[in-house]
């Protein structure tokens, strides 16, 4: 099977100025993407004789070798790929993060900002306690489709709820539904150059102990290459800042694949 995807790009793919990548897939299903020749690096920020990106394939390799087979997964990864969606669903590890938080958390109320194909919105819901409930906005209507029917087939949707349209717009009007605050988890993996605004918001819906969790804060080595002045690198670069420095919140970055940021806000 041809994994390689060169024309559908990434929501946050920057309008010409890096080239479209031309890289393969690893034993994960992640991307290890590399420039054409003659261009600053690979997409994971690799230069010639750089390390690899973390983690190793061996590594990946031998702990999802530990898991069972995970068929409403599967089921999403195959959705994705008869769809012509680009592969850029959370990788497994991380969607078992994801479950292990919400239930960690003990969360009730968890918005996502980007469905995509419903990967992570079923392993958020997964995490749910019965009653618990995902908000998901996706802002392509044909996403939020696929979405829901993968949602729907993991047995899930009576507690995810899609919504669909710019996520700008639908989390203001959140805010005006009560109750407010009212998120126990916000999961962040949208266009790229919209973070800071995203990062606004959240902290509105978030109540107090409240968790946010945000996908690509390194773009594949993007971010740490000063080189890179993209508008979308840009953004994560004050996102990033943001979280790290905000007195409202208690944050770490996993550096792991592309980059998640974990934080919580603080109580009182
Ligand atoms: C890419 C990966 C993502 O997880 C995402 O949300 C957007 C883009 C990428 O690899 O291009
Ligand atoms: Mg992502």
């Amino acid at each position: 099977m041809n994994r390689r995807r060169t024309t559908a790009l990434p929501r946050w793919y920057d309008g010409g100025k890096t080239p479209v990548f031309t890289g393969g897939v690893g034993v994960d299903g992640y991307r290890r993407s590399v420039r054409p020749q003659g261009t600053a690096g690979d997409r994971c920020g690799r230069r010639e004789g750089e390390a690899p990106v973390l983690p190793s394939e061996r590594d990946v390799r031998y702990l999802e070798s530990l898991y069972p087979p995970d068929p409403d997964l599967e089921r999403v990864r195959a959705g994705m790929e008869a769809h012509g969606m680009p592969d850029i669903a959370i990788r497994p590890a991380y969607g078992r993060l994801l479950t292990l938080l919400v239930a960690a958390r003990g969360a009730r109320r968890v918005l996502e900002i980007g469905a995509l194909a419903g990967y992570s919105a079923i392993c958020l819901a997964r995490g749910l306690p019965p009653g618990g409930r995902l908000i998901s906005l996706e802002k392509n209507p044909d996403y939020a489709r696929v979405a829901h029917a993968h949602v729907a087939a993991a047995g899930l949707a009576d507690r995810v709820e899609i919504r669909v349209g710019d996520a700008l717009t639908l989390m203001p009007a959140l805010v005006a539904e009560p109750p407010h605050p009212s998120f126990d988890l916000v999961f962040i993996d949208a266009d790229k150059q919209h973070y800071p605004d995203y990062l606004e918001w959240s902290l509105r819906l978030l109540r107090p102990g409240g968790l946010l969790v945000a996908d690509n804060a390194l773009m594949h080595g993007r971010v740490a290459d000063p080189v890179d002045t993209a508008p979308a690198v840009e953004a994560m670069r004050r996102f990033n800042r943001r979280v790290a420095t905000d007195p409202r919140l208690v944050s770490t970055m996993l550096p792991a694949y592309d980059g998640l940021v974990l934080a919580r806000v603080r109580e009182g």
